[in-house]
């Protein structure tokens, strides 16, 4: 079991280990203590694996629990969904000592996250991701909120989970390719600012699921990644946007295809793009290009996309990353470091278009 400590606004610990779940009543009762109601919200998949575990914990600490499960999938992240959840929360006479516990991959904690930011003005909500790519991303770092018709995550708040407890086993029932996609996040954080990552993830040689202990050293060493960003930089003002490496052309991507393709992956084709646009400026080496790319290539995620330049900017410069009328670009021109560049629509095609 590892626990990385995460020191935002608000302190907390994300505890990751195989089989954890059975420690989710005492580790709920330690940090919210006043709690006697509780809100697991989940969607139909999870919910048939896990929901019945994740409520005889939560019971067992001694909470009445009620669960609000919405249909699995991108397009349940909407307001009416959250409207669902204030509702139930209020049949059930919540007050703001209750909790939320979110159940899920990412659409789930973010969901779980903005509904527990917004009933009775914010109330504590515990993060219990499934997926690879919650573990890693969503479920830290409180970034919560809804798509809206006019883009993804549109509405949200920043809003600190009291606990994040990532059971590893949880993994075991994901499916190949959902895994596959949130190994894009994974990779992400190697090539940003973690070169001892890229070196365990390359001895792996593409597999990191069969054992358990080094799939939780993985997630640990992401976790940590991440922490360390957000104790400097919790709402996204600074550092923190670096962890959008890959994100402004994989958005667009994401959204040109009506979001049939899965986020990871997309962020995955961005880093690609962007790698292939630095070497051809001349600011990343072929052979840092050529590491990174294996890398990709050993986890089974692509490094392009036949989108052109004049899309992808254009996307992203209706995107919620852009600030005024310049984007902050994410760069790597060194393994292990991110930079970030203010460039005008002007400059940012320039860029892809060398
Ligand atoms: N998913 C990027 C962030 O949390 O900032």
């Amino acid at each position: 079991m590892m626990t990385v400590n995460v020191r935002a606004s608000k302190e907390y610990n994300v505890e990751i280990g195989d089989g954890i779940i059975s420690r989710l009543g005492e580790m709920t009762k330690a940090v919210c203590p006043k709690a006697i109601k509780a809100l697991i919200v989940s969607e139909t998949n999870v919910a048939a694996l896990y929901l019945d575990a994740v409520k005889a914990q939560l019971e067992g600490a001694g909470l009445e629990v009620a669960a609000y499960v919405f249909e699995a999938g991108e397009k349940s992240k909407n307001i009416n969904e959250i409207a669902g959840m204030w509702n139930k929360m209020a049949e059930a006479g919540f007050t703001r000592t209750d909790i939320v516990v979110g159940l899920g991959g990412g659409v789930t904690t973010d969901m779980a996250g903005f509904a527990a930011a917004t009933f009775l003005r914010g109330i504590d909500v515990i993060q219990v991701p499934t997926s690879l790519l919650a573990m890693v991303d969503a479920s830290v770092g409180g970034k919560t909120g809804i798509d809206i018709p006019m883009g993804k995550n549109q509405v949200g708040a920043f809003w600190q989970p009291s606990l994040v407890l990532e059971d590893t086993s949880f993994l075991k029932t994901l499916p190949d390719d959902v895994f596959t996609e949130g190994m894009g996040e994974v990779t992400k954080y190697a090539f940003i600012m973690d070169e001892k990552l890229l070196d365990l993830l390359e001895k792996q040689n593409g597999n990191i699921r069969d054992d358990a202990a080094v799939l939780e050293n993985v997630i640990g060493m992401c976790v940590a990644d991440k922490a360390e960003i957000i104790n400097e930089d919790e709402t996204d003002n600074g550092r923190r946007q670096i962890l959008n490496f890959g994100h402004t052309a994989g958005h667009v991507i994401e959204r040109d295809s009506g979001f049939t393709k899965p986020h990871g992956i997309c962020v995955a084709k961005g880093m690609g793009i962007f790698m292939d646009a630095c070497v051809k400026a001349g600011t990343l080496s072929a052979e840092d290009a050529k590491r990174m790319k294996d890398l990709l290539a050993m986890y089974k995620l692509p490094a392009s996309d036949e989108i052109t330049a004049e899309d992808i900017v254009k996307g992203a410069m209706n995107d919620k990353k852009k600030r005024g009328n310049t984007l902050s670009v994410i760069l790597v021109n060194k393994i292990g470091k991110a930079e970030i560049k203010k460039m005008t629509a002007e400059e940012f095609l320039k860029f892809l278009s060398v």
